[in-house]
């Protein structure tokens, strides 16, 4: 008699470029994008993996649910915020994300956010469209440039390094704060490390690329804001826990903030409605990794971490156990 296949839970979707690979070798299972909650509970007993995405809350209930055999969460991203690591541990369940492969184009759409939220392009765009433009002028829509800004990077990881790669090829001056020093990034692109607040005020443009955690949630608040100040933008492709939204909103309508351009949202999908309505915003729904390259080896390498443990191997991509 055939031993039966492993049960594997994509609990919403995965590309097929890791799908088609898991679906080979064991019973896949899959969610689909309008499945809630009580789906996900639903399809979970027996399954031996779990392949979450950021807006997947992998939390006690849904690892219970799954059951003794589960034995890992691939989460198709490199963030796993979304994942309770303590609750893995405890029960023996690995975690892996995906990095590497979002590396660039996420580095690539912070620095497109950079550019349009320091030159208040979706504000001038939406002017236009409103049929709002009577002809050239001088003064109206004025932003700052890259060449010769000094850039704030939070957080040196491997998309925070890429970006001021980027940027300093622009021209751009970077300093940055993490926890750590980055002796390599240091030696290697000439950046200064800096305290936070110090970091804060010397930018005119400050881009967050930190992992987030219960430790720095709403690390960007009022007083940080405040810091950036009048002129200066802030760029978001992190995560949302990062910024408390709605002192955003009001730093920008109260013009203590210049611009912002923000890819995530504490509540995803809701976006604080005073977000919605602030200006010199560029707001963009998630998109940091979205380009087929960056997708598709995301789906590979969380298909590859399954395929790794249900086959008795190490993962290839284990995040530090919670
Ligand atoms: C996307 O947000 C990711 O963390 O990969």
């Amino acid at each position: 008699m055939d031993t039966p296949r492993a049960r594997v839970l994509i609990v919403r979707l995965l590309l097929d470029a890791g799908a088609d690979r898991l679906r080979e070798r064991f019973d896949v299972v899959e969610g689909g994008l309008d499945a809630d909650r009580a789906r996900w509970l639903e399809l979970a007993p027996g399954s031996r993996a779990l392949i979450a995405d950021p807006t997947v809350p992998v939390d006690r209930e849904l690892l219970d649910a799954c059951g003794q055999d589960l034995a890992i969460v691939a989460n198709f991203a490199v963030g796993y915020d979304n994942v309770d690591l303590a609750a893995c541990a405890e029960r023996g369940v690995v975690v892996t994300n995906t990095p590497d492969v979002l590396t660039q184009a996420t580095a690539e759409l912070a620095i497109a956010l950079t550019f349009a939220a320091a030159r208040r392009i979706s504000d001038a765009e939406r002017f236009l469209r409103q049929g709002l433009w009577s002809g050239w002028e001088p003064a109206a829509h004025l932003g700052i440039e890259v060449a010769g800004a000094t850039i704030g990077v939070v957080g040196m990881g491997r998309i925070g390094r890429r970006y001021a790669e980027l940027a300093i090829g622009l021209g751009a001056n970077v300093v940055y704060a993490a926890p750590r020093p980055s002796p390599e990034a240091e030696q290697a692109l000439g950046v200064r490390r800096l305290e936070l607040d110090a970091l804060l005020e010397r930018a005119d443009i400050v881009s967050l690329h930190a992992r987030a955690g219960e430790e720095n949630r709403g690390l960007i608040g009022r007083s940080e804001l405040d810091l950036i100040g009048p002129g200066g933008v802030l760029v978001n492709t992190a995560r949302g826990a990062l910024v408390d939204e709605r002192e955003l909103a009001l730093a920008l309508a109260e013009g203590r903030l210049g611009a912002a351009g923000i890819d995530v949202y504490e509540r995803e999908p809701e976006v604080h409605p005073a977000l919605l309505d602030a200006p010199n915003c560029v707001l963009l729904p998630h998109i940091g990794s979205a380009t087929r390259t960056s997708r598709d080896g995301m789906a590979r390498m969380a298909a590859e971490n399954v395929i790794a443990v249900l086959g008795g191997q190490d993962p290839l991509n284990p995040v530090p156990k919670g």
